[in-house]
């Protein structure tokens, strides 16, 4: 699905990743929806954005409902306790639309251990529960949110997409490209697993080395180029 004429909600975008991404697409020219449980929170959060873009105003602050609701594209970004509940408060406004979960399913204290739920991947779970009618996408999970807000920071990662559906995967490719980073097919929802269980890896490394975002690469593709614009 080509990005141009489509709206964004990222559904928990007044947190540090939703808002990170929030920003680097609305940079890019697409026009985002911020959504939050408080209405006045996610207008505070637009506006703090729209500060930082200097002139290219395109955020918005609404109840998550109602970002859904408008959004072609629903972006899911809130803590894994709480990603179920979000998204199936907004089941209905997620009919026939692309929804790409960003969730890792983290569980504190012990976030740099491996504690996939039932060992399986939490998206797939998700994903089942909404049915068919939902595209559900996996991706940006391994993206750590410390450099989103600074466009100077040349984001040092892929990101590693899985979907059943091709055509949904290349929708988040292509989010990921409009976000200065090469989105990569990953294969079917279920190989969400290993990209979950990989933040905890990344956490455990960024505390190793003493760094905010260490990230992935793949190597071995044949086309280098598409890391050119990156
Ligand atoms: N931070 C990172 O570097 C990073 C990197 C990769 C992936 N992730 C994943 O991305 C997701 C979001 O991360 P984050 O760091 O942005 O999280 P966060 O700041 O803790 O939460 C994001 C937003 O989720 C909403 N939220 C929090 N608790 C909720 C609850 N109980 N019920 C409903 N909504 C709730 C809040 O929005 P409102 O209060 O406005 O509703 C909050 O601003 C997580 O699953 C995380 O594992 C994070």
């Amino acid at each position: 699905m080509p990005l141009t004429g489509k709206t964004i909600a990222v559904l928990g975008g007044t947190g540090a990743e939703g808002s990170g991404l929030a920003f680097r697409w609305a940079h890019a020219g697409i026009p985002v929806l911020i959504g939050s449980r408080d209405a006045a929170k996610a207008a505070a959060a637009a506006d703090e954005l729209n500060a930082l873009l200097a002139g290219r105003t395109g955020v918005t602050g609404l109840d998550n409902a109602a970002a859904a609701a408008l959004a072609d594209i629903v972006v899911l970004a809130v803590p894994y306790t709480a990603q179920q509940a979000t998204a199936l408060d907004v089941k209905s406004a997620l009919a026939g639309k692309i929804l790409v979960d960003v969730t890792v399913p983290l569980m504190p204290p012990k976030v740099d251990r491996v504690q996939l739920p039932g060992g399986r991947s939490a998206v797939e779970q998700l994903a089942e529960k909404l049915g068919p009618d939902t595209q559900v996408v996996a991706a940006f999970q391994n993206v750590g949110a410390h450099h989103l807000k600074d466009l100077a920071h040349r984001i040092d990662c892929d990101v590693l997409v899985c979907a059943d559906s091709k055509a949904a995967r290349e929708t988040a490719i292509a989010l990921a490209a409009a976000a200065g980073m090469v989105g990569i097919h990953a294969g079917a929802l279920a190989n969400a697993a290993a990209v979950e269980a990989m933040t905890s890896v990344l956490i455990a490394i960024n505390k190793a080395y003493k760094v905010k975002a260490s990230g992935v690469r793949i190597t071995g593709l044949p086309d280098a180029s598409a890391r050119s614009g990156n």
